[in-house]
This record gives C-alpha cells, sequence and structure tokens, in this order.
C-alpha cells in the first residue's frame, strides 16, 4: 500500500516536473519559477503582490518573468519601456484577458462581441457633450441623496466610516445617472444594490484568482443571482432616450445576446463604473481630512470659484474646469492609491526592445504586465519620499499643473498612471473625475464632517488588492457628519 502511494506520489511529481521543465533562453528575460510545483509564486503574489513584485525587482532588475498558478507572466517595470508594450496592441492583445475575468468574476461570455462599438458608444456618452449631460444628471443624483433626509435627522450628527461614507454617496449617485432610470423609490433601490455590490466587492480578487473556497462560492453565486436580480428589474426597457445603458443594451440586443446575459453584462458595467470611483474619493477626502494645509488649499480654490455663482453647489461645471490644486491632490492621492496590472496577453514571438536598448523574447502564450504602481508611481528616483502625501506634487510654483518628471535622466512621458494609457487607457476618465470633484465640492460646502478623532491617521491598505484598480483599505477613519443648515 505505501509504495503504491510512494509510487503514484513519485508520478505526480515527475508530471508536474515535465510540464514546469522550462528553461530560459539567452535572449529571455530572468525566469523564477519559485519553489513549488506548477503554483510557483501563486501565493506571494495574491498575498501582497507589491512586495512580491518589489522583490523580484531587487533580484532580477526591471523585467523578469515569474511562474503564477501555471502561468508564465513576464513583469516589466521600467517606466521609459512601457511603450514598447501598449504600442504593440496587435501582439499583445487586452480583450482575451478581460474575456478571462469575464467569465470569472460575472459568469459572462460575449462571443460574437465587438468590443470597438462598444467603446465607440462609451466615447459618445462619457465625452465631450454627452459628458457635460452625464455631470448635470449626476450632480442632480448627489443633491437629491442628501436632500432625502428627513428635516429632524438633519439636526443630529451622524457616525459612519468614511470609507462607507464616501463608497455608498458615489456608488448610489453613480448608480442612479447610469442604471436608474426606471427606479421607483431611488434611495431604497440604489442602496439596496449598493449592500449586494459590497459583498460582491469582497470576493472580486478571489473571484479573479479562481481561489475561493466552497463557503466563499456559494456566497459569491448568490449575492450575483440578487444583483442581477435588482439590476434586471431596473433595466430600461424603452427604445427612445438616447442614454448610455440603453444604447449599450440594444447593441448587444443586435448581435443577438440573450436576456439573461444582457443582465450579467450589466453587473459588469455597473462594476467598471461604480467600483473605483468611491474609494478613490475615500482616499482624496482622507488625506484632506489628515493633512490641513491641503484641506486648507483646496478650500481656498473651491471658494475662490464660488464667487462665480450665487451658491456652491449650483456652480455650473463649465466653472468647475480651471481647479489645478484639486487635480494635483487628486493625481496625488491616485499616484499612492491606484495599483491596476496593465494585463496583455502574448499571442506571438515577440522581441521587445527596452529604452536602454536591449532586446529581450517573449513567448507566445505568456502574459505581459506592468505594474506601474511600482514604477513610476512610487519610485523614490521619480517622486521624492514618495510614501508621503504631498498635495502639491503635480503643481509649479506659478500653480500651473506640473508635467517634469524624470529617470536616469531622461524625461518621463509616464510619470503616473492610474488610468492606464495607450488604445485602452479608461474611457471614463472625465466622469470619474467630475464625480469626485462634485462630490468633494458638496462634501466641503454643504456639510460639517469631521474626524471623530483629531489625531487620526490614514488606516493601511488591504495588499490583497494590488492589481484590481484603486486600493481599498484595511480599516477606516470614523468620522462624524450632518447637513449645513443653510440649505
Ligand atoms: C477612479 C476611477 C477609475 C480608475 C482609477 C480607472 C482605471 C482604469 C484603468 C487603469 C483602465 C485600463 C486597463 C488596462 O489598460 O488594462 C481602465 C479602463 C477602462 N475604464 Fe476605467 N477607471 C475609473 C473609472 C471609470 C469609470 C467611471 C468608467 C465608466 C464610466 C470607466 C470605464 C472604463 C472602461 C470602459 C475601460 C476599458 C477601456 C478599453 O476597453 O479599452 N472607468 N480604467
Ligand atoms: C465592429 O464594427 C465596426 C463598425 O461597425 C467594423 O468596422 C468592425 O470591423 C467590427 N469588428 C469586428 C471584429 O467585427
Ligand atoms: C481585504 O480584501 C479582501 C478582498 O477584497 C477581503 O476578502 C478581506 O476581508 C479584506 N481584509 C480586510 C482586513 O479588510
Ligand atoms: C516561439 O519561441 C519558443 C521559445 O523560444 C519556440 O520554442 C517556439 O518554436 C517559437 N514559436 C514560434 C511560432 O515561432
Ligand atoms: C509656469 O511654470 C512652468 C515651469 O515651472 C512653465 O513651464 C510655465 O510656462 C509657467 N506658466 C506660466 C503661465 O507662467
Amino acid at each position: 500500500m505505501i509504495w503504491t502511494t510512494l509510487l503514484l506520489f513519485h508520478g505526480v511529481l515527475i508530471i508536474f516536473w515535465m510540464l514546469s521543465n522550462r528553461s530560459r533562453s539567452k535572449k529571455e528575460p530572468p525566469l523564477d519559477k519559485g519553489v513549488i510545483p506548477w503554483l510557483g509564486h501563486a501565493l506571494e503574489f495574491g498575498r501582497d503582490a507589491s512586495k512580491f513584485l518589489t522583490r523580484m525587482k531587487l533580484k532580477h532588475g526591471d523585467i523578469f518573468t515569474v511562474r503564477v498558478a501555471g502561468l508564465y507572466v513576464t513583469v516589466l517595470l521600467d517606466p521609459n519601456s512601457y511603450d514598447a508594450v501598449l504600442e504593440d496592441s496587435v501582439t499583445l492583445d487586452f480583450t482575451r484577458y478581460a474575456e478571462v475575468l469575464m467569465r470569472r468574476i460575472f459568469s459572462l461570455s460575449l462571443p460574437n462581441h465587438n468590443a470597438s462599438t462598444e467603446k465607440a458608444l462609451m466615447r459618445r456618452h462619457f465625452q465631450g457633450e454627452g459628458l457635460t449631460c452625464l455631470n448635470s444628471v449626476m450632480e442632480g443624483n448627489l443633491q437629491a441623496l442628501l436632500q432625502s433626509e428627513t428635516p429632524q435627522d438633519r439636526e443630529n450628527w451622524k457616525r459612519d466610516g468614511l470609507f462607507n461614507f464616501c463608497y455608498s454617496l458615489l456608488f448610489r449617485a453613480g448608480y442612479l445617472t447610469l442604471f436608474g432610470a426606471e427606479q421607483n423609490d431611488r434611495n431604497r433601490d440604489s442602496s439596496a444594490v449598493y449592500q449586494e455590490f459590497r459583498k460582491f466587492d469582497a470576493l472580486l480578487t478571489k473571484m479573479a484568482r479562481n481561489t475561493l473556497n466552497s463557503e466563499e462560492k456559494g456566497i459569491s453565486g448568490s449575492v450575483r443571482q440578487r444583483l442581477w436580480g435588482l439590476l434586471s428589474a431596473a433595466l430600461p426597457r424603452g427604445k427612445t432616450e438616447d442614454r448610455w445603458l440603453q444604447n449599450y443594451l440594444r447593441h448587444l440586443r443586435e448581435e443577438g445576446v440573450d436576456v439573461e446575459t444582457q443582465k450579467r453584462a450589466a453587473l459588469l458595467q455597473l462594476w467598471a463604473t461604480q467600483g473605483n470611483v468611491g474609494p478613490a474619493a475615500f482616499w482624496l477626502l482622507g488625506f484632506l481630512l489628515t493633512n490641513p494645509e491641503a484641506m486648507s488649499a483646496v478650500k481656498k480654490e473651491f471658494d475662490s470659484l464660488s464667487v462665480l455663482a450665487d451658491s456652491p453647489q449650483h456652480l455650473p461645471f463649465d466653472k468647475l474646469q480651471n481647479t489645478p490644486v484639486f487635480d494635483s491632490a487628486l493625481s496625488e492621492t491616485l499616484r499612492l492609491t491606484a495599483a491596476p496590472f496593465i494585463t496583455r496577453e502574448v499571442l506571438n514571438n515577440k522581441t521587445l526592445r527596452m529604452a536602454d536598448g536591449q532586446e529581450y523574447d517573449i513567448r507566445k502564450g505568456d502574459r505581459m504586465c506592468l505594474f506601474p504602481y511600482i514604477s513610476p508611481q512610487m519610485d523614490p528616483e521619480i517622486h521624492q519620499e514618495p510614501e508621503k502625501f504631498k498635495y502639491d506634487r503635480f503643481l509649479n510654483s506659478n500653480g500651473s499643473e506640473r508635467r517634469d518628471f524624470y529617470k536616469g535622466g531622461k524625461r518621463l512621458k509616464y510619470y503616473t498612471m492610474p488610468w492606464g494609457a495607450g488604445k485602452n487607457e479608461c474611457v471614463g476618465r472625465l466622469f470619474a473625475i467630475g464625480s469626485i470633484k462634485r462630490f468633494l465640492l458638496t462634501v466641503l460646502t454643504q456639510m460639517n464632517l469631521e474626524l471623530c478623532d483629531q489625531d487620526s491617521t490614514m488606516p493601511k491598505v488591504n495588499a490583497s488588492r494590488y492589481g484590481f484598480g484603486v486600493l481599498q483599505p484595511e480599516g477606516d477613519l470614523e468620522i462624524r457628519y450632518k447637513l449645513r443648515c443653510t440649505l
């Protein structure tokens, strides 16, 4: 019996060894397979990708290949060389990996989907004139959610964690703006979706990595069901209105996508449009509350704009365009807290040319990954004291936007990359910025909001979320708030 077991065990080991017997050729990046067969570095990667990749960078330099759960991922960390990846969208494909995530997280597949039509649709609604319209609907929804409190409620201070406060308000306003055409009770319906979405969001990284345990699988499945149900009740049925979600669903119908799949796609869009904005607003407001100098600089800028309107909350969007101090504070916030992987699937063997002239062979079937969080964003050669929040880091001394940053004596094209770059740069960037700006203006001019403990410091980040967009805190900042009477 024991011999059979041992033989089987060795057999399994030999198969693993054969499958993982990949060696580096001279022109390939340094290869680090880790000690565990097949899994490789998956565990360390999942626990804290930033720490792991920093360790690999110290060991191997700016480019290396690691094995993660059977896959070989080539990581590039030299921002001067990022264009070599971003500009080759033919060999280095964006959609395939996105499709993998769609299946794992949203249980969704859209085989005949025309992504370029979808993207053109997004541009039309989230940029230019469409954006102006969305911004004002968003503002109306923020106001409506604030005003929905009863008068007695307004008298009292309320307590909350800052993360929940920001995420909840922005998520619900954003949801009503993009998904809420058919809502009856806007307040109640949007809260229900928010509650479920937070549970879904908490399991998202594990769904993406395929590491849910059986209990979590059950929970994620039922949360997804409930969200599909809530969304399909809210999906627009009219054909006349020229809204993004209507047009998106019509586009899916024209591709022959059934109703079931449409609501799954709607959840994907809910996540893409709402998953990062609330957390980003949390970090910004948190940094301002814990940095009085930064807070007063942003307030001063908003006050100077307010003279342009009878009351600040009615400041039209065109008057809110020129806000260099806010812009710098937000860029600084995202430099510290936006940590997406820029992932591409390698469709064919390719030679990658680095900025220093060095060339590397990249293999078909592997994955390429940029992690701008390590460099440029937290790179001490580019940003002095990179772990510190300096609200004016992206300002020149004359108050204009600072754009000149250097590494290795070379001026950088990419000195912070919260929105990605190149062909797949975030389509919703301007809408996200506009929403956060309006949210902050609203909080600072219409509310009294303060830290419960004036000495509190920013919470740590949850290290398991590196790679998935804007980070989330481990712990929170306790706040108390109430509306000002002069509404
Ligand atoms: C703070 C908020 C946000 C952040 C930090 C963010 C970040 C990003 C990043 C890094 C990418 C590029 C992914 C890659 O190249 O692999 C991206 C893509 C995208 N974002 Fe955002 N995003 C935010 C908000 C939004 C909003 C509000 C919308 C929609 C209204 C949106 C829609 C999209 C879409 C559709 C893409 C895919 C673009 C493509 O297919 O080429 N994002 N986003
Ligand atoms: C998507 O649609 C556009 C225009 O409608 C067309 O030019 C393009 O070839 C289509 N792409 C695919 C992959 O079918
Ligand atoms: C960190 O994030 C993961 C994934 O979102 C979540 O499961 C976990 O509970 C979070 N940890 C803390 C301490 O908040
Ligand atoms: C790609 O490169 C690998 C390793 O260098 C090689 O074994 C393989 O034959 C190449 N494939 C093609 C299609 O050139
Ligand atoms: C502000 O300063 C920057 C560099 O410090 C310069 O490039 C820019 O032209 C100046 N702008 C104005 C309006 O003076």
